[in-house]
């Protein structure tokens, strides 16, 4: 399996992210561990055992990156937690991580056991339709309606859902952000413009392509839960890789 790029990103925390192309050259036995073995043969689509498989190793080795262990990667147990977050448990402490799949590339992403907010998502740049985009944007999202640009808005709101372990039971539209988030145009807060507006949440938005902070709005049931895990501070690293793959990240940022 090729190991595209694996990194700690920041120098004074423990947080890694492993990127891997997703493809046949590991053998299952090698990375996972009996129990684990039966759910991968469980999966009929082969692409699904793939990916799957792909997520177990990028995942398992960024444990041990993070522990600075040389575990067998076996012995490495990657569960998940009530809200289907995948989660390690190993000598009796939790490390939350968060898993992605899109096209060639899997990819996880782990911090320290008290980062509960973490959110990692790759998608494939595509053309969509104009429903998709009306399904899923608000209208100042796509005044900017490039598949880059929609794609990246898309890893973005998908993270954050992961980082909440909510994923897609919430609606995307109960994440707004900010027009060019990254940039220099902040989304004012605006009671009359949202269906339930509340203080917007402040977040920083570290975007390669971009220098400035940016903001984003939640609603409803995404608002709520956030609420209900006592709104942590958190930023978003988003970035173009592999020419036609966005990556976007979401993690709590430590006082
Ligand atoms: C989480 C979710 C948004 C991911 O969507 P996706 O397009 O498959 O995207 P990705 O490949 O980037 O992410 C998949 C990974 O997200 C993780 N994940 C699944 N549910 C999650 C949740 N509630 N919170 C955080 N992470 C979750 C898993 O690790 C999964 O990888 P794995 O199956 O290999 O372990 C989506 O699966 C979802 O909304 N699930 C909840 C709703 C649900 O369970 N629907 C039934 C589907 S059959």
């Amino acid at each position: 399996m090729r190991i595209e790029s694996s990194k700690q990103i920041t120098d004074n925390e423990n947080f890694f992210i492993e990127r891997v192309a997703i493809n046949d050259s590991r053998r299952p036995d090698e990375i996972l561990s009996i129990e684990e073995l039966e759910k991968y043969s469980s999966f009929k689509i082969p692409k699904r055992k793939k990916e799957w498989l792909a997520g177990r190793f990028a995942a398992k080795t960024v444990i041990n990156k993070l522990l600075n262990s040389s575990f067998s990667l076996k012995e490495i147990p990657i569960t998940y937690d009530a809200n289907r977050r995948p989660l390690c448990l190993l000598n009796g402490k939790e490390y939350p991580l968060s898993i992605t799949h899109s096209g060639d590339w899997a990819a996880a992403i782990v911090k320290d056991e008290n980062c509960g907010f973490l959110g990692l998502d790759i998608e494939k740049i595509e053309v969509r339709s104009k429903l998709w985009a009306e399904d899923y944007f608000h209208k100042d999202e796509t005044e900017d309606g490039t598949p880059e640009h929609l794609t990246k808005l898309w890893t973005i709101k998908e993270a954050i859902l992961k980082a909440l372990g909510i994923g897609l039971t919430a609606n995307l539209l109960d994440i707004k952000i900010a027009r060019q988030c990254g940039s220099a145009t902040l989304l004012r807060q605006q009671a009359s413009e949202g269906q339930a507006a509340r203080p917007s949440t402040p977040f920083l938005c570290i975007d390669k392509s971009a220098k400035a902070d940016g903001e984003i709005r939640f609603f409803n049931k995404v608002l709520l839960k956030y609420e209900e895990i006592g709104k942590p501070k958190f930023d978003i690293i988003s970035e173009r890789f592999s020419e036609n793959y966005y990556q976007s990240i979401v993690r709590q940022l430590v006082n």
